[in-house]
Formats: C-alpha cells, structure tokens, sequence
C-alpha cells in the first residue's frame, strides 16, 4: 500500500530548523551548504537572466536542454570510456530525487524486490513502498567491533554471503550509493566487483545514486559500476548539478545510462516533470563548459570543492574525538556519522526525559537533547535506518558542508560540551 508520510529524515531536518530558527542552534542537521556556488556559476546564471536570447526563458526540449546534455556528454564520456550520445543516453530531471524516481518507476513494478545497503538515504525507501515494491536492506556494518576514538567509513562492509541469500525470483535492482548519505560510505572496488557479479548473474539493474561523486577524500578515486565489465547496459547512474555547485536549491539532476534504460525513464518524466527549467538548464551547462576549461588547474571547483570538504571533515572530526563523540572519518561526500554511545550514558535520564520518552532510540533521544540543551543540530542516524534496525542506533549525523565560521561555532558548543 503507498505510503504517504514524509520521510522521517526530512522531518527532522525540519525540526532542526525550527529550532535553529526559534533558539538559535548551530545547525548541522542540515544537509546542505550554508556556502555560496562558486562565483562563476553565479555568473552564469546572471549571464542567462541578463541575455538578450528570448527562448532561454521559455520551454526547452523535454529530456534535456540540448546546451546543457551536450556539455555533460563532453565532461562525462572520458569517465565512462566511450562517446555518450547527448539525446539518447542522458536525462534531465529535477534533482537526483526525479533522477531517482524516474530510475526506479521506469525499472521496479509492484511486487518486485529492491536490495537497499543500509544506513541508506531515507527517501529511497518511501520511493520503492511507493509502488508497491519491497526494499530488502542489506546492512553495511564495522569490519571490527573494536571500539577507538576514530573509524573510517571505508571499515563498514557488507556480508556477501548474507547479501546472496537476499537475491530471490522477484528481486529486480540494487540500488547503490557511493559516496554515501549518511555514512560517507566509498564503495571499493572488490566490492562493487561482488555487486557487478550479482547483478550480471541474476539479470539485475543496478541505480547507481552518484551525486557526491565529485567530493572523494584521500586522493580517493571514485568507480563508477557503469564502467564495470558487463555493467554499462544494466546501470542507470544519477548525478545531481545541486551537489556539484553547492547549489542544491536549483534542483537538476542526470541520469546517465543506456538508450533502452532512458527510454523508460523518459516515460515516467513525462508523467511527471515534463521539462526541467530552462534557465538553470543553460547555467549549469555554461558551469560545466566553464570546468571543463579549468579541469587541470587549482581553479576546478570539481575538484577544489573536494579539498576544502577535506579539511572541514578533519577539522570537525578532530572537535569530536576530543569530547568523546567517536568520528567515523567518511570517504567522500557531505557527511560525518559520529557514535555518540559513550557519550549518552553520561547524560542523566532525568535531562533526557525533558526533552524525549524512554520508547524513542537513543540517538533521537540525544539530538533532541543536544538541540534543546546545548543548541546543537544534528540527524539522528536512525532515520536512515529500516524500521528493524532502528532501535539500536546510537549514531548522529553532521554535515561539514558549511563555512568555517559556522564550523567553529559548533567547535565552541562541543569545547563547552
Ligand atoms: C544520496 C542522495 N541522493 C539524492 C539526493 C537528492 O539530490 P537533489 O537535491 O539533486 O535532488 C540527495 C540529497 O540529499 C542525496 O543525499
């Protein structure tokens, strides 16, 4: 039956903000940046309200405006080893969300079957129960249960036999993240390996969610399972122009895949969308002809956007190891979990029944803490968790994707803790 309540991440991202708003809290529950795009994708989008070209403020062509899916089939087709054709191998819809609903309307039909690697980004879950399609969670978990004062997302793993054990008749997709929402989580390469296997052996598609692809930390190189052995035909790939320019507010996404896979897609965005703006269309597509000018020097947001989030994940996570709050240092992306276990048995229950009941998973219980008391936003991990597993989380999530400003003030609240 379809679900229709909002996924329980962004209503705490909600919540979050009111109380930002109401007592002021340094918020890093959010998950975007409190940063301006680069100036030159300014620009671009000034150069297009100022332009003398009529059209670009009206309709475009339905799949993709045609400036910007040839700049994306120019700056991708090197990654993925051959020539992407603009029109028949790449879609534009609004955001990576309608990448990721076009992906999987197109792709998974009632009664089908859908591997989720959990913690996952929670819309994906709602999307599937959507249309009557089962997500099936595979969890990712530490390698050790050892505990120190900082892990690496790069130590959670998933099971392969358990993952096996999981594939059924009905089984129709995996849905892949990497870099990961919330865990930073990098997929290697022997484990995507296991993944392309599965996928060729029983015949599955793999959606592979992309949109932090170009924030990979430690000289990481990001794969794309699209480029795998056997995997271009049944792979979609989603990327989104909102992460790429820190500009989540313009709301484009791609999907990047085979024609027989975007003819579906095209499909369900008509049903949907229809036709993305055109004026972001056309800035982002002057973006990335920008990029692609500057892709070899220190200038290349693509890349220059990576280093600074690099710093950031280090600044904060060396504030956190030093209260308690254990980092788990992510491999790319926006986001840093930190294991607030040890942390919560020190606060009295007294202090946390103020603000929560003793029914609600740990890390709820301490957000809600942290919010009220020391006005410090956070997600609770358990949001991006199967209703199951929920209970036993005791993981927060924050987002360093800010200025650095707003990162030393946390650093104020967590030095005062
Ligand atoms: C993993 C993941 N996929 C997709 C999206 C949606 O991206 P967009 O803002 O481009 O729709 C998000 C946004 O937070 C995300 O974290």
């Amino acid at each position: 039956m379809a679900n229709t309540a909002n996924p329980v991440g962004r209503l705490f991202e909600d919540i979050c903000t009111m109380a930002a708003k109401e007592i002021g809290i340094v918020n890093l529950g959010r998950g975007f940046p409190d940063f301006s795009p680069p100036q030159h994708v300014l620009d671009a989008l000034v150069q297009v309200t100022q332009s003398s070209n009529p059209l670009l403020h009206q309709y475009t062509r339905s799949f993709g405006h045609v400036r910007l899916v040839q700049a994306l089939c120019k700056l991708y087709s090197p990654y993925y080893n051959q020539h992407l054709d603009p029109y028949q191998n790449i879609l534009i819809p609004v955001g990576a969300y309608g990448a990721l609903v076009c992906a999987i309307d197109s792709t998974v039909q009632e009664g089908d079957e859908v591997i989720i690697f959990e913690p996952f980004f929670d819309a994906y879950k709602k999307m599937i129960n959507d249309i009557g399609a089962t997500p099936v969670f595979i969890p990712l978990a530490p390698r050790t249960t050892e505990s120190s004062p900082t892990s690496h997302s790069d130590d959670w793993t998933f099971d392969e036999q358990f993952l096996l054990s999981k594939i059924r008749a009905n089984t129709k997709a995996i849905l892949l993240n990497s870099p990961s929402n919330p865990l930073g989580k990098v997929f290697n390469q022997r484990e995507l390996e296991i993944i392309r296997d599965i996928c060729i052996e029983f015949d599955l598609i793999c959606i592979s969610d992309e949109v932090y692809e170009w924030m990979m930390f430690n000289f990481k190189k990001h794969i794309k399972i699209a480029t795998m052995e056997g995997m271009w035909e049944r792979t979609l790939t989603i990327g989104s122009a909102g992460k790429t320019f820190s500009a989540t507010g313009w709301k484009l996404g791609w999907v990047i895949g085979p024609e027989p896979l975007i003819k579906k897609c095209q499909v369900i965005f008509q049903k949907c969308y229809y036709r993305c703006p055109t004026p972001i269309q056309e800035a982002v597509a002057i973006a990335i002809e920008t990029e692609m000018t500057r892709l070899e020097s220190e200038d290349c947001y693509l890349k220059s956007l990576a280093r600074d989030l690099e710093n950031k994940r280090d600044y904060l996570a060396s504030l956190l190891a030093e209260i308690g709050l254990k980092p788990i240092l992510p491999g790319g992306g926006y986001f840093l979990v930190a294991d607030v276990f040890d942390f919560h048995k020190q606060i009295k229950d007294s202090e946390l029944e103020k603000h929560s009941s003793k029914d609600e998973a740990d890390d709820v219980r301490f957000v809600k803490w942290a919010i009220k008391e020391k006005k410090f936003g956070a997600i609770p991990v358990s949001v991006f968790y199967s209703d199951e597993n929920k209970r036993r989380q005791h993981l927060i999530r924050l987002c360093f994707a800010k200025q650095l400003s707003t990162l030393e003030k946390a650093g104020t609240i967590l030095k005062h803790w």
